[in-house]
């Protein structure tokens, strides 16, 4: 392609293992992630600026573990704003495996583009033998530059799959295929360094999406705690949830979002309280639905199919708009 005709991408870079640093080629272990800069990551990768023209820029530089509600507005409004400009085609943004899920499902609700934007990751550091970071950036730059990610919401691309930031999730510590979409399954591929669609997401994301954080600070944004049931749970961690303000509590119940019995009363004064209380499952795939008569006359919301810190996101965005139950209930039948 002549250069003239390359589309113009912006990689913002976050941090994460595709930017980690380990003591020795076979360390996979105990890096530091964050560690290289988004001038570094690009040098590594000169095959880039045959596919676009490329310009990095630095959000920060850190392990995904430690995001912040902050970070997380500050990302949408930055994409928002690079979006706007005329001379940006798309966004890729790199970023730590562990809370991609997050970052991309935040997005996916928050960016007002159908321009492309692809989060990618790497599960080996930069320093490691087969580091899986140098492939995965130059497929996520195919991504962002193929015509057919127009308009699809904000993707992840990692191990030659590229998936829907609704739907995807990490679903094991330390394999290059960790993310999933485990109630579907990828959009589409790279297979011989092209760029295959099957399917698209249904749910409303980026131009469909009510949502919208431009000008929100982070006090505006309301704490939503993720609740984790198991044997022998007691009523400790509502409590705690109701004094530190909580405004939200996502219940990751057992099977289809069970509630021990030990806590049910606890979650119940939470309501009485205007806290709004939406059950999900610890499981890991498949759909929470309205479930027991009394848990609805207690007013207890259902999650659908989004996993717990999915949920937590989603309810903080729908408690900027309303706090009517049904109203919220409604929200997560939509998205
Ligand atoms: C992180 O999430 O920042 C560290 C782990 C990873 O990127 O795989």
């Amino acid at each position: 392609m002549e250069k003239t005709e390359l589309k113009n991408i912006v990689i913002l870079a976050t941090g994460g293992t595709i930017a980690g640093k380990a003591s020795s080629g076979t360390q996979m272990t105990g890096y530091t992630a964050g560690a290289y800069s988004v001038a570094d990551l690009l040098a590594g990768v000169p095959e880039l600026g045959e596919l676009a023209h490329i310009s990095g820029e630095q959000l920060c530089n850190i392990d995904s573990s430690s995001i912040t509600d902050a970070l997380l507005l500050r990302l949408a409004q930055r994409c928002n704003e690079l979006l706007a400009q005329d001379d940006v085609d798309g966004v890729v943004i790199t970023h730590g495996t562990d809370t991609m899920e997050e970052t991309a499902f935040f997005l996916n609700l928050t960016v007002k583009s159908a321009k492309p934007v692809v989060l990618v990751g790497a599960m080996r550091p930069a320093t490691a033998v087969s580091a899986d970071g140098p492939l995965n950036i130059i497929n996520a730059v195919k991504v962002a530059v193929d015509a057919a990610s127009t308009g699809q919401g904000v993707l992840v691309m990692m191990n030659d799959e590229i998936y829907s930031g609704r739907d995807v999730t990490k679903t094991n510590t330390a394999n290059v295929a960790t993310f999933k979409a485990p109630n579907g399954g990828p959009l589409g591929f790279i297979v011989g360094g092209e760029v295959h669609y099957y399917y698209r997401s249904v749910r409303p994301h980026t131009l469909q999406s009510e949502f919208d954080v431009t000008g929100v600070g982070v006090t505006a944004l309301p704490r939503v705690d993720i609740i984790y049931t198991h044997i022998g749970e007691d009523r400790v961690f509502v409590d705690a949830a109701l004094a530190a303000g909580a405004r939200g509590i996502i219940y990751a119940g057992s099977g289809m979002g069970s509630i021990h019995e030990a806590v049910e009363a606890a979650l119940a004064e939470a309501v009485g309280c205007g806290v709004v209380v939406v059950r999900s499952s610890r499981t890991g795939s498949g759909i929470v639905a309205a479930g027991l008569e009394r848990w609805q006359e207690q007013g207890f919301l259902y999650a659908d199919n989004l996993n717990p810190q999915k949920a937590r996101l989603l309810l903080q965005l729908a408690l900027l708009r309303t706090q009517e139950r049904n109203e919220v209930q409604e929200i997560f039948n939509r998205y």
